[in-house]
């Protein structure tokens, strides 16, 4: 997608829809730098985060792509175990209750999804 003039150097990338309960990974640019994001599928709802814990700065994932707690009900940060509501990115539990992921814009329906940064 090409920057608009309202919103210059917005970035966007087109990626696969997780099954319910999964992630993925994605990069996309914006202002000419690469962010990493990852989206989940919850429950046939898909959000999408920049993956930088509003703690300490780290990505959540120390392994690739392992962002839920065992029970899958929630993201965690790898580092220090930040539990994180997958609908909203509100941190929950851990070092920085009440913080939140960065959200990103997700588009589209089906197989096919874009998402784009918000600024
Ligand atoms: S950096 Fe994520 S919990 Fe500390």
């Amino acid at each position: 997608m090409e920057p608009t003039a309202e919103d210059p150097g917005a970035g966007s990338c087109a990626v696969s829809a997780p099954l319910p309960g999964q992630t993925a990974k994605f990069r996309l640019e914006r202002r000419g730098k690469v962010v990493e994001g990852f989206i989940i599928n919850v429950g046939g709802s898909h959000r999408a985060y920049v993956n930088r814990c509003p703690h300490a700065g780290t990505p959540l994932d120390l392994w690739p792509n392992e962002f839920l707690t065992e029970d899958g009900q929630h993201l965690i940060c790898a580092t220090h175990g930040a539990i994180f509501e997958p609908r909203s990115g509100v941190c929950v539990e851990g070092p920085c209750p009440g913080a939140a992921l960065e959200p990103l814009v997700v588009e589209g329906q089906g197989p096919r999804l874009v998402v784009r940064c918000r600024n």
